[in-house]
């Protein structure tokens, strides 16, 4: 394959810009840009090329009905269908906590102050404001590989959203009320929901779109093995 630099400078400065956004201009998308959009997260890799996600897309009116829904059972235990961390620890929970807490201080609100917290929580299922919102499945019948290839395409549409000038964000909190998501999209039972992905127009203006979050050290993540074990 060439070596180009070209492509590989436009990747780049593409990750580098691009972060999840938590506040949308309610203008939707035209569908031309949305159609490429899929389009282009289509070409994600997949073992087999099997292809194993499958995308609900939502806009119009459904948008707003879905967020409906899910705030009517406010009270409504979190349920799963693809289990979530029963707990955080270690170099995980620093980094979820650090995140956390970058977000809570570009909003201004104070560590202490519960309530905010909460509301702020309660914008997941508002989307964000977004007016358009994938709700991403895969299939039970290939195990966890399958999942493995829908977070893949998770990262395509995340990226491809940023090449067309689109804000987004992934959402596993959709999958907390598959209560509510399953019989609303009709997802079929050898289905399982493992994100949502909104997305649109980002607003600028809006504080939680100023922060940016840190990456761990490559050493951190990073096993280099030169030599192995005789
Ligand atoms: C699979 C997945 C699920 C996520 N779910 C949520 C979510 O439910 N709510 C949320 O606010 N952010 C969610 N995020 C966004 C992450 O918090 C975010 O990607 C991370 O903090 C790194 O920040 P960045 O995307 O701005 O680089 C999710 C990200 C991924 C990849």
């Amino acid at each position: 394959m060439e070596r180009t630099t070209d492509v590989a400078e436009t990747f780049r400065n593409l990750a580098m810009s691009r972060h999840s956004t938590r506040g949308f201009l309610p203008e939707p998308v035209p569908d031309e840009v949305v159609e490429e959009l899929l389009r282009t997260a289509q070409l994600s890799p997949s073992w087999c090329n099997v292809q194993p996600w499958r995308t609900y897309l939502l806009g119009g009116e459904a948008v707003a009905e879905l967020s409906a829904r899910m705030m009517v059972g406010k009270a409504v235990p979190e349920e799963f269908d693809v289990p979530q961390p029963e707990r955080y620890t270690g170099a995980h929970q620093e980094r979820r906590r650090e995140s956390g807490y970058a977000l809570y201080e570009a909003l201004g609100i104070a560590r202490e102050d519960r309530q905010r917290r909460l509301d702020q929580a309660w914008e997941n299922y508002r989307f964000f404001g977004a007016p358009h919102l994938a709700v991403v499945t895969s299939t039970t019948l290939l195990g966890s590989y399958a999942y493995v290839d829908t977070g893949a395409y998770i990262a395509h549409l995340l990226l491809a959203a940023r090449s067309l000038g689109l804000g987004s964000i992934a959402l596993a909190s959709i999958g907390g009320r598959s209560d509510v998501v399953r019989p609303a999209l009709q997802i079929p039972d050898d289905e399982v929901v493992i994100a949502g992905v909104a997305f649109g127009w980002e607003d600028t203006d809006h504080p939680t779109n100023a922060f940016r979050t840190t990456r761990a050290d490559l050493d951190e993540i990073v096993a280099r093995v030169d030599r192995l074990p005789q």
